[in-house]
């Protein structure tokens, strides 16, 4: 994990104590408002339905046992005794009374964390695979580049008040595991050999050589560098992002981000709300975008002296790399050793094996979703004993890391294969070990109107109604890989647009309806490229949905071909006999549409 210096703890303790201030003069009554609102926000703490909403930035999904025993610890002394972990990686507490807001950010700065840039037009947490580091398929560690743009887009005095929020996702691996299609600037980690038969990049290839030298890591395997996506987004037109640079060499990654950033900033509707996005800009203006951002570019690096410094020098990309090295204590030699199993394994273990556990670049270590859906609990909640347990589990398996993953799980990166069993074990008492990872009860789902003041919908009683409906886990393995993502509104937190069952609360004359959609990619490589799904038809009341979702899925079951996902069945099909089958279930709705 990366090592906070003392220049970053201060950092953070500065704004904790910046922040107490802003707070008390608030509550003095000298500060409105509407002046505290900006300051709050810029800190993370949003007003909700019911009470001040904090949330914690967790850069790139990673997470020490000490600073989730913190966590648990504001859950349970300050909040409801639970938080609500997102897809973007973060934590969100809903019910801390502001006047104890400045203890909670004292509490986190003491484990270096912090609320800062997670609300508001700026730069958010920049998130990534949650099994970077540790993916076989990884092509290149993102993280020390996650933290180096951390670093930089860190109150970037430039880029505080863009036009709308900015959401920057990083894959270093084959399979697009962070739905980087889906965001503002999606960034992919390639090597390329020179001469190996690659066009030169269209941008970086014309410039001169970065200043830092010779080309980074790994000159012997190929030259590292970024392809980069712009203008991806959700809500209401949801766009994914166009590739706008095929290969930009890492040193000049954050030049060219900011060059993107720039053009963004100045040409950016501001004047409409809903035309705010990067993706609107890039979609208005195609190729006059790129050229636009090209030219920045250049001007940047032949002019401007505060750009030229931020091309990265290896010095520093060393520095920061050095953090991300393997766990103290961690034997990478180490040779497979086999769990110690019997025979006779039950079958909720080899379940769990199958679901929750994954294959790790070191041949005897396994990387282990603790799983936050299960019944009883709103997806990705977890209360602050349960936080603890986590922390635990890390702490004696994992050499007291975890990560927070796109999907609202926690997982464990470092489990020797050898202690497999034991985990499970205790992964099992502390309710974690549903195996259900990547199974339709593993959804996304936002908070919802339960929480949420935007909210056309609620999201956790139907997400517990599907639980519900497919607690059965014969039938839950029989039906296979599905991503459902529930939305409470058009903004989208829940991703439902990507889900291959989406579904999204709207209002109709005061009332809560649910739009379904099919066949949506997050760009996996289960799901393919990235593509919003299809309306399957007029909307359902709240009681009706969990009768779709099994109206959609008993027809993927009888339509499949063998081997066939639900999504590959419902792309082969289009959506004619899923919508056929799901208006057979309209009850309500069928009568309120007579
Ligand atoms: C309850 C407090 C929340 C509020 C008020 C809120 C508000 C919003 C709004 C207004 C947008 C749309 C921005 C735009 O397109 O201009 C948005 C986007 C987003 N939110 Fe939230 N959100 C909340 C919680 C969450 C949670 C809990 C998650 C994760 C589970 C989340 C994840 C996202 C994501 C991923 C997007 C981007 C969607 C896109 O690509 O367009 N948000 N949020
Ligand atoms: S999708 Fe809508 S309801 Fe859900 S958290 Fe976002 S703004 Fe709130």
């Amino acid at each position: 994990m990366y090592q906070y210096t003392e220049f970053d703890r201060h950092f953070v303790r500065a704004r904790a104590v910046q922040f107490r201030d802003q707070l008390r003069r608030h509550l003095d009554g000298e500060l409105p408002d509407d002046d505290f609102r900006a300051l709050r926000l810029q800190n993370g703490w949003y007003v909700q339905r019911h009470a001040p909403m904090l949330r914690v930035a967790v850069p790139y999904g990673e997470l020490s046992s000490r600073q989730l025993h913190q966590l648990a610890r504001i859950a349970r002394e300050f909040d409801r005794d639970y938080g609500h972990f997102t897809t973007r990686q973060n934590l969100q507490f809903n019910w801390i009374p502001l006047d104890r807001a400045a203890d909670v950010m004292d509490l986190l700065a003491d484990v270096d964390m912090h609320g800062i840039q997670t609300s508001g037009n700026c730069i958010r947490n920049i998130t990534t695979d949650a099994l970077a580091g540790i993916a076989p398929d990884e092509v290149v560690d993102p993280r020390p580049y996650a933290e180096i743009l951390r670093q930089w887009s860190t109150l970037h005095p430039e880029f505080a008040f863009l036009p709308r929020k900015f959401k920057i996702a990083i894959s270093g691996a084959r399979e697009d595991r962070a739905a980087i299609g889906w965001h503002d600037i999606g960034l992919q980690l390639v090597k390329r050999t020179r001469g190996a038969g690659q066009a030169p990049g269209p941008i970086a290839e014309s410039l001169e050589t970065p200043r830092s030298g010779a080309s980074p890591v790994g000159n012997d395997h190929g030259e590292i560098g970024f392809k980069v996506l712009a203008g991806g987004g959700m809500g209401r037109t949801p766009m994914v992002g166009s590739v706008i640079g095929e290969f930009v060499p890492w040193q000049q990654i954050l030049v060219y981000i900011e060059a993107i950033v720039r053009v963004y900033n100045r040409l950016g509707r501001r004047d409409n709300l809903y035309k705010a996005r990067i993706k609107i800009l890039v979609k208005a203006e195609g190729l006059a975008f790129v050229d636009a951002v090209n030219a920045e570019f250049r001007k940047i690096l032949e002019h401007d002296h505060e750009g030229v410094a931020h091309l990265i020098p290896q010095a520093e990309l060393d520095r920061v790399t050095r953090s991300f090295e393997l766990p103290a204590g961690l034997d990478a030699q180490r040779a497979p050793k086999p769990d110690p199993a019997p025979l006779t394994l039950p079958v909720a273990y080899r379940r769990w094996l199958e679901r929750n556990v994954h294959a790790h670049r070191l041949p005897a270590y396994r990387a282990v979703t603790l799983s936050l859906k299960r019944a009883g609990h709103a997806p990705g909640d977890a209360t602050g004993d349960q936080m603890d347990r986590a922390a635990e589990l890390a702490t004696r398996f994992s050499h007291g890391e975890l990560r927070v993953t796109h999907e609202q799980n926690l997982l464990l990166p470092w489990v020797r294969e050898d202690e497999l069993q034991a985990l499970w074990l205790a992964a099992r008492e502390a309710g974690f070990a549903t195996p259900n990872i990547g199974l339709l009860t593993d959804m996304i789902a936002c908070p919802g109107g339960d929480f949420c003041a935007l909210a056309n919908a609620r999201s956790i009683p139907v997400a517990a109604a599907i639980t519900e409906r497919f607690e059965d886990l014969d039938r839950l393995y029989d039906i296979g890989d599905i991503d459902l993502h529930l939305s409470g509104c058009i903004n989208s937190c829940g991703h439902h647009h990507s889900g291959h069952i989406g579904i999204l609360g709207v209002d109709k004359d005061g009332a809560e309806w649910y739009q379904i959609t099919l066949a949506g990619s997050d760009g996996s490589t289960l799901s393919g490229a990235a593509v919003p799904g299809k309306v399957i038809g007029p909307s359902f009341a709240a009681e009706e949905v969990p009768d779709v979702v099994e109206a959609v899925v008993e027809t993927y079951r009888r339509e499949r071909r063998p081997g066939e996902r639900l999504i590959d069945t419902s792309r082969r099909l289009g959506p004619l006999p899923f919508r056929a089958a799901a208006d057979a279930v309209r009850r309500a709705t069928a009568a309120a549409a007579a």
